[in-house]
């Protein structure tokens, strides 16, 4: 028997008067995946999460979320999926725990219910200690896994994850990736998106390329390498008057700019040699291929602009 995605788009449309905001979109999320949006800003994946959770219509195509198509059971689709928008959207009236109540009760939870797993999610997101803050009071790590918490409340089979940790410090940013590891360990497919490749390779079983509302390519994080990087980089941090010489001088080899940053690409260390010898004192890295490179190849743009 084959099981129905959690999540099927097919040419799917969105337009905001003159602006294609996504254009002819295909893919396909199955259960337990983490699966990830990528792209430069304005690329769309924020409207092509809003329309999976049902607060942006399309202008044409289907999308089938648990079956279902999104026009016409957005109520019955919003009952099992749980949010953290690209903006955290919390009541700034209400305590930390209040929060979570009043959300609760959007999904019909009894007070006591609520009550135990306002504390449960708390401490998951490591937050009892400031239940009773406002949200004023909190940091903006604190607010986006407030949010996460939030986002749990009806215990959802799809999680929707729009940019979870932007701005974040690297604790919050590894205690939030361990979180969702951990969700998705208990089955429930996450739909997410990032700036940061690293996040996208360490949580992304699929990793969809957008630009310019378009699909560029899909796959898995080491397939999208494999397929479009030679293994070997070697970074280079040049003065910007010598970036022309460089890239004449190797043109032969193939690279990339970003910034002050030229990123030359090998099949094995030994190709460099001649760029290391050539210049010793300049700041430099050797490393293996990331979807870093893949992104700036395929999208031909910094991630931050
Ligand atoms: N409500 C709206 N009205 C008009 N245009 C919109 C609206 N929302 C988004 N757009 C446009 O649609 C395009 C895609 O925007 P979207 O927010 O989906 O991009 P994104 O990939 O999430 O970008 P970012 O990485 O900056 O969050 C952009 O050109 C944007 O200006
Ligand atoms: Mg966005």
């Amino acid at each position: 028997m084959i099981l129905p995605m959690v999540v099927a788009a097919k040419s799917l449309n969105k337009r905001y008067r003159d602006v294609v905001a996504v254009a002819a979109l295909d893919f396909e999320v199955e259960k337990g995946q983490c699966y990830g949006l990528v792209g430069p800003n304005g690329a769309g994946k924020t409207t092509t999460m809003k329309m999976v959770y049902c607060i942006v219509t399309p202008t044409s195509g289907s999308l089938r979320v648990f079956d279902m198509e999104v026009s016409l059971q957005p109520r019955k689709i919003k009952a099992r999926l749980g949010v953290v928008p690209q903006e955290n959207n919390l009541d700034p009236d209400l305590t930390v725990c209040q929060n979570l109540m009043t959300h609760a009760s959007y999904f019909g939870l009894s007070r006591d219910v609520a009550r135990s797993r306002c504390q449960e999610l708390l401490g998951f997101v490591q937050l009892s200690e400031r239940s009773d803050s406002r949200v004023p009071d909190i940091s903006g790590g604190m607010k986006r896994r407030l949010v996460l918490a939030r986002s749990l409340i009806n215990n959802p089979d799809l999680l929707i994850l729009d940019e979870p940790t932007t701005g974040l410090d690297p604790q919050v940013r590894h205690l939030i990736w361990d979180r969702l590891l951990e969700l998705k360990d208990r089955g429930i497919t996450l739909l997410l998106t990032t700036h940061y490749m690293e996040e996208a390779q360490k949580l992304c079983d699929r990793v969809l390329i957008m630009d310019q509302a378009n699909a560029v390519d899909m796959g898995s994080p080491a397939g999208l390498v494999r397929k479009h990087v030679p293994p070997y980089v070697l970074e280079l941090r040049v003065e910007r008057r010598l970036i022309q010489k460089i890239q004449e001088r190797f043109r032969h080899l193939g690279h990339q700019m970003s910034g002050q940053n030229v990123y030359f690409y090998g099949n094995s260390q030994d190709e460099f040699e001649e760029i290391v010898a050539a210049y010793p004192d300049t700041e430099r890295i050797m490393r293996p291929a990331s979807l870093e490179d893949v992104f700036l190849k395929l999208t031909g743009r910094e991630i931050r602009q």
